[in-house]
Formats: C-alpha cells, sequence, structure tokens
C-alpha cells in the first residue's frame, strides 16, 4: 500500500520532471494542497496561470476553472484532474436562455460570475469572481447591470452599488444558498466571541449578520490576520479546516454541515498522479471561436479588476 506521503513525493517528482503546474483551488483536500505550486480563490488562480510559464497545469478544482485556464493559456495543454468535477451553479444557464434576456434588454450590460462555462461566457461582456465583482462592477461604464447567475451574490454586489440599476435571475450555489439564518443565530449563540465571515453566495440574509463577506481567499485572509481568536466560517468546509492548520493558535468553526461541495471534494490524490501518469483526468479541449469569444470576457475581467 502507498501512503499519503509516498503518493505525494511521486507526484512532486513527476511534475518536476515533466515541468507541469497543479493548481489547487482553495477548496480541495490538505493533501492536494501540499503538492500544489499554487492555491487560491477563482480569480486569484486565473491571473496566476495566465502568468505561469509552464506549458501544462492540472487542475484540482471544477470544469469551469479549468476551462478559464484553457481560455487564458490556449497553447497549453490544460487537465481537469478529476472529469467529474462540475459545478452545478455553472450549469444552471445556457447561451440560448441569456441570448434571448440579453434581446429584452440591448441597453444592459452582462456580467458573468466566473461560475460558467465557457460556452455561456460567449455571450457575456465581462466575467467577475467573488473577489473582484463589486470593484469590477464598479467599474463598468454603464448603470445597467444583467447579473448571472447567482442572485445571491448579485444582491450582495447591488447593495454595495446602490448607483447602478440591477437586474437578476434566479441561479445560484445550491451548497452556499441551502444555508439558513437560523443556523447562523444559533452558532453565534453558541460562539459569541467568533468573528463571522462568510461567501457572498450565501443568502442576503445570512450575510446581513456577517462581520466580513468575501471570497475564499478573503475569508482566509481575514482570519489569519484578524487579532480574534474565534471565527465561524461560512463557506466551504475545507476553509475552516485549512485555517486549524494555519493557525493552531485560533479557533474555527464551520457555520453549516451543509457547506460540503461534493463536485470540489472528488478529485483525490491518486487521481493527480493518475494525469501525471497519463491514465487519468481529462484534457480540456474547446473550440477555437468559444475561446476566443469567451476570453474578451475573462479579459475584460482582468483589465477592470487590474
Ligand atoms: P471563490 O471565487 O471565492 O474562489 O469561489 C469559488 C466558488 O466556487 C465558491 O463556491
Ligand atoms: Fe459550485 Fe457551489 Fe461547489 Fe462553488 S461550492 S463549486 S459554487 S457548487
Amino acid at each position: 500500500m502507498k501512503t499519503i506521503a509516498q503518493t505525494q513525493a511521486e507526484i512532486l517528482a513527476l511534475k518536476k520532471e515533466r515541468d507541469v503546474c497543479i493548481l489547487a483551488h482553495s477548496y480541495q483536500a490538505r493533501e492536494i494542497v501540499e503538492v500544489a505550486d499554487f492555491t487560491g480563490d477563482s480569480y486569484a488562480l486565473s491571473v496566476f496561470a495566465a502568468n505561469a510559464p509552464n506549458s501544462v497545469f492540472i487542475m484540482c478544482g471544477v470544469r469551469f476553472m479549468a476551462e478559464t485556464v484553457k481560455i487564458l493559456s490556449p497553447h497549453k495543454r490544460v487537465y481537469l484532474a478529476n472529469p467529474d468535477a462540475g459545478c452545478p451553479m455553472a450549469e444552471q444557464m445556457d447561451r440560448e436562455l441569456i441570448t434571448a434576456v440579453k434581446a429584452q434588454m440591448p441597453d444592459y450590460t452582462t456580467v458573468a460570475y466566473i461560475n460558467t462555462t465557457a460556452e455561456l461566457k460567449t455571450v457575456c461582456d465581462v466575467c467577475v469572481t467573488s473577489s473582484s465583482a463589486v470593484q469590477i462592477v464598479n467599474a463598468i461604464d454603464n448603470d445597467k447591470i444583467l447579473f448571472i447567475p447567482d442572485c445571491n451574490l448579485g444582491d450582495y454586489v447591488a447593495k454595495q452599488l446602490p448607483q447602478k440599476q440591477f437586474k437578476l435571475l434566479q441561479g445560484g450555489c445550491p451548497i452556499h444558498a441551502a444555508v439558513k439564518k437560523s443556523e447562523l443565530l444559533a452558532m453565534k449563540k453558541r460562539y459569541p466571541q467568533a468573528v463571522v465571515a462568510v461567501h457572498p453566495e450565501c443568502t442576503p440574509d445570512v450575510v446581513a449578520l456577517a462581520d466580513y463577506v468575501g471570497s475564499t481567499s478573503g475569508i482566509m485572509e481575514r482570519a489569519k490576520s484578524g487579532s480574534e481568536r474565534e471565527y465561524i466560517i461560512g463557506t466551504e468546509l475545507s476553509i475552516a479546516e485549512h485555517l486549524q492548520y494555519i493557525c493552531p493558535d485560533k479557533r474555527f468553526y464551520g457555520l453549516s454541515k451543509k457547506l460540503l461541495c461534493e463536485n470540489m471534494k472528488i478529485t483525490t490524490l491518486p487521481d493527480v498522479l493518475n494525469v501525471l501518469l497519463g491514465v487519468g483526468g481529462e484534457e480540456i479541449v474547446l473550440p477555437e471561436d468559444t475561446i476566443r469569444d469567451a476570453r474578451r470576457c475573462i479579459d475584460e475581467m482582468i483589465r477592470l479588476g487590474g
């Protein structure tokens, strides 16, 4: 039997030998984060990949993240470590639906959360991530915004930018949206000293009770740098776990046991090794016109967010 440490050592040797860059979203398991060249939120991953010199990437995350890397680096090989890792939110709306909605609202700028398929991005104007949404939407030279697909993130951005007019559709993350205000109230009662840090994919009533609202990296930074000793973490449970390793002298409590993203959790360390051995994963292949048209939307995000 191979141990975790032996598997990690094999991965590290192979990736060095083949000049492969391993990217891991912050929701990945600890043993994957430990072998990654870079770990971060959706925005940081896409920017890092765009600037990395490697010719092969392995994405430990979900499909739209691997597609984003491919769109930014079309001449490089990009593998999704586990081909079944999709994001249900990214699949909620398709190009036909949004094309029809846009036709009804020609004077609106269509802002797509990065949690969308490459195909859907081709008909949108600007991408945003949870860490950059407020800044980017603020920088758009139009006060009329069609924000898709996450109505919770859209509501959060709209509240920060009351000067703009938002049209939201009924989409969102089933994991974050499942957390109830009553659960947060119960956690606050149990840990009255704890700072509440939540992801803006949570519902507005949960977000309204938070001390801090931000992306996965934003939440981690707030918790690492804060002088407070206890934190209720309102995003995927792995973040509270990672933080507990990073800051052993503080205490981190997952806001709800519903905050478990099965898609983020299906990638395993052996999956990563199998990609390097050429017997696993899926190489991301996108039509040239999809890459070209989706890229406009991502380039605009990087331009407005930079
Ligand atoms: P971040 O942009 O914060 O990494 O979030 C991605 C995601 O899928 C959250 O559920
Ligand atoms: Fe998608 Fe939600 Fe999972 Fe993030 S937590 S990958 S938005 S399903």
